[in-house]
């Protein structure tokens, strides 16, 4: 089967329904597209590849679609494994194929495959000519990889954003958007990008930038839906999310052993919601993965994280949670921050040196308890909810 983009362009992707983790880390719950795009001109390209554990029949598939002629170039817009799975095997396939890359591609060809030859080295707004198509390049380093860049057909207005734009998910009979609700993707394109694409949101910023004015028809990006129906979409999207724009509403993330730091985080939910916060997400942090829990303090414009004390510190899972939201480098959040602790404390503190590292001061006074949370505490708890919903609601 043949599905078409546009006349002589061809998805060559694959759904990975198999993999638990990508990167070893985020979950799939839903899978994950790894999309290769194929192009038949007078010249043939193939635009990225795919990732080794999902190949199955992707050669069989490129060879068919070639229809006995050869493969003359293989472009690298990224070169992350879950993309570059299959050249080494093209390569031994093709060898007369010129592989195509801007100079950091090449330094990471070679030390991931040891590849150093037919090598057509590209700088940004250089341009192949294939026949009736005329590519150009458009280098976006660290795009979240220093090598990333993106092939665009200016006679189509096609544009191939490797990463860029791109969603978990698999593509379950609908590849564009014009043929599915498009919710499930906009959300798990907002899982992709804060889980890995937002520590880099400077350079998505430059990247929206130089395609600011690059008419744009359709988006082809390595993962999830292709944008024909509303190319917009997922650039107004990456605009407010890599400029730490948020939805007006709260993340309550807890950790408890044994339930009094969850009736805390119950308490202030209850407050907040009292005040007007729309848009309160309680969560355990032992229960929900962290790649949701980042993707949905990415959404909210407040966040508030409590922890019960564990070996004088915040809770395991919290202590991750922080850790991943520094090495993201979360910004533009209300903060509040509250714990409780049997005989000696620790997750306050811990909470605390979290904030102040990430430059994130808290809206109020943290709010610490002993054991469970009494008439007596009250009052600390509704001075939280009541700044951090003010901070929300201004
Ligand atoms: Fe889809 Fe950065 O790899």
């Amino acid at each position: 089967m043949q599905i078409k983009i546009i006349d002589n362009i061809y998805w060559l992707g694959v759904n990975d329904r198999r993999k638990a983790l990508f990167e070893n880390i985020w979950q799939l719950p839903q899978g994950v597209a790894y999309n290769s795009y194929l192009i038949t001109d007078a010249k043939t390209a193939l635009i990225d590849t795919v990732d080794i554990a999902a190949a199955d029949d992707y050669v069989q598939r490129l060879h068919e679609h070639l229809q006995g002629r050869t493969l003359d170039y293989l472009i690298i817009n990224h070169i992350e494994p879950d993309h570059s799975g299959m050249i080494d095997t093209l390569v031994r396939l093709y060898p007369d194929v010129k592989i195509i890359g801007n100079k950091l591609t090449f330094k990471l060809l070679e030390n991931l495959f040891g590849i150093a030859d037919n090598l057509h080295e590209v700088a940004d707004g250089d341009t192949l000519n294939l026949g009736m198509h005329t590519l150009r390049f458009i280098l976006t380093p660290w795009v979240h990889w220093p090598e990333t860049m993106m092939t665009y057909d200016a006679d189509n207005g096609l544009l191939f954003s490797g990463d860029v734009f791109g969603s978990f998910g698999t593509l379950d009979g609908a590849l564009f958007d014009d043929e599915t609700d498009s919710g499930f993707f906009e959300s798990e394109m907002r899982r992709y990008y804060s889980n890995i694409v937002g520590k880099y949101s400077n350079m998505v910023q430059k990247t929206l930038t130089k395609l600011h004015d690059t008419p744009i028809h359709i988006i082809c990006p390595t993962h999830g839906l292709i944008w024909r129906g509303e190319p917009s979409k997922p650039i107004t999207l990456y605009d407010r999310w890599s400029k730490y724009e948020a939805n007006r509403g709260v993340v309550v993330a807890f950790a408890s052993m044994y339930g009094h730091t969850e009736k805390i985080a119950d308490y202030l939910a209850r407050r907040m919601a009292e005040q007007g916060v729309r848009n309160i997400r309680v969560f355990d942090v032992s229960k929900t993965h962290l790649s949701f829990l980042i993707s949905e303090i990415w959404n909210y414009t407040g966040l508030l994280l409590g922890s019960c004390a564990y070996n004088g510190n915040a809770h395991p899972k919290m202590e991750q949670l922080c850790t991943e939201l520094s090495h993201i480098g979360v910004k533009n959040k209300h903060l509040g921050i509250f714990g409780s602790y049997s005989w000696s404390g620790g997750a306050v503190k811990s909470l605390s040196a979290f904030a102040e590292a990430a430059s994130l001061p808290p809206v109020a006074q943290p709010v610490e308890i002993k054991g469970s949370l009494t008439n007596s505490r009250f009052a600390d708890c509704d001075t939280l909810a009541t700044a951090l919903a003010a901070a929300i609601l201004a």
